[in-house]
């Protein structure tokens, strides 16, 4: 199949790409390095000892992307170009509503136009706010408690409506849990820009002596260590799930919660790292980020039934493959 992969350039679009060409499928990708760096397309290839075509566009620049499937007859389009820090999207919420929506309708339009008929949407486990544990694909959406967690919940409903609309039109919403690690390279993985919000790189840098210490955010939540609890997922089994989610798609909407089903507290992350590694991770217990929940793990059962995935790496590979790319950086 021809792909268009936007977002391709970042972290699990990156991941993703490889996994598509090595499955045998063309990839064309569509990126405005806004939050990547040219360097990456060639480790894709380098890795996969493949070619690739990439644009430096924005998808939200209608002619930009009207001439990309002017290009080519794709046969479906895996959508992860957007925005994704949660403070930031506090902050600035129009620059979060315009390019995670618009990114999301210009692309749905463009498809119709050219009569491509299916859609891979990257969504999150942030979607069911504060629904009980494990999530399930079923749940009614509850609120979440910032602008990036609505635009997933807006581009969701988007591409459900132009499904309803368009019979032939397939789509697959991916809610991804939290994803961490690397390839096994160590050529690609996850490199954000000043510092991370996210607990698995926070976790590199301290290794790595570029940051101080580790700041977990409580100790008093009804976990068993008090620590908050997510589903942490290797970003090549994440990469692994769009590959099957596409090959399996039919017509309709298709909703899919990708993350191992198992629930690991943030102690539990450190002191597995620390292991696995054999290196310190220096911390220090402070009060909780607003806007976090105490646990976030999914039901990972249908993904399993449907499309007969599941994620074979562990946490500790996670660990392991994360260290690598930091020490690789
Ligand atoms: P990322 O920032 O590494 O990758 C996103 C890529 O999209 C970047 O390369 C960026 O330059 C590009 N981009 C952004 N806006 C664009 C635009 N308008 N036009 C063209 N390119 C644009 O992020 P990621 O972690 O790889 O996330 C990919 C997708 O998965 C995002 O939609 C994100 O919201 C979603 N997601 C991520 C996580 C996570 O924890 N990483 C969790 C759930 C969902
Ligand atoms: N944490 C710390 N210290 C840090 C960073 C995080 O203790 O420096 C804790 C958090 O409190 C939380 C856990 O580590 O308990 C995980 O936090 P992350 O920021 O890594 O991940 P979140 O679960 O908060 O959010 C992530 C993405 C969201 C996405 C969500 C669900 O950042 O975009 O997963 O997929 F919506």
């Amino acid at each position: 199949m021809h792909i268009l992969v936007t977002g391709g350039a970042g972290y699990i679009g990156s991941h993703t790409s490889v996994v598509l060409l090595e499955a045998g499928h063309e990839v064309i990708i569509v990126d405005n390095l806004s939050n990547s760096k040219i360097e990456t397309i060639d480790r894709i290839k380098q890795i996969t000892k493949k070619e690739l075509i990439f644009y430096q566009e924005d998808v939200t620049d209608e002619a930009a992307v009207d001439a990309i499937f002017s290009n080519h007859s794709f046969d479906g389009v895996i959508h992860f170009a957007g925005f994704k820090a949660v403070g930031e999207s506090v902050e600035f919420p129009l620059k979060y509503y315009y390019n995670n929506t618009v990114s999301t309708m210009v692309l749905a339009k463009y498809c119709l136009k050219y009569g491509v008929k299916q859609f891979v949407f990257s969504s999150s486990a942030t979607v069911y706010g504060e629904n009980d544990v494990p999530f399930v694909e079923t749940m009614e959406l509850l609120p979440t408690t910032n602008p990036y967690g609505e635009t997933k919940v807006i581009s969701e409903r988007i591409l459900t409506d132009v499904a309803k609309a368009n019979r032939d039109f397939a789509v697959s919403l991916l809610r991804y849990f939290n994803p961490v690690g690397a390839h096994e390279s160590g050529l690609i993985g996850e490199d954000p820009r000043g510092i991370p919000n996210n607990l698995m790189p926070y976790i590199t840098k301290v290794a790595k002596g570029k940051l101080e210490k580790l700041r977990i955010f409580g100790n008093d939540y009804p976990t068993p260590d008090g620590t908050g609890v997510r589903d942490y997922i290797h970003v090549m089994d994440l990469a692994e799930g769009h590959v099957a989610a596409l090959e399996k798609l039919t017509p309709g909407v298709h909703v899919y919660n990708l993350g191992t089903g198992r629930g690991i507290s943030v102690l539990e992350l450190v002191k597995t790292f620390e292991e696995v590694n054999g290196v310190k991770v220096p911390y220090e217990i402070v009060g909780r980020r607003p806007g976090d929940i105490a646990e976030s793990y999914a039901d990972v059962s249908k993904a399993k039934a449907e499309l007969g995935w599941t994620a074979k790496r562990g946490i500790r590979e996670m660990c392991r493959d994360a260290w690598r790319y930091e020490c690789g950086v």
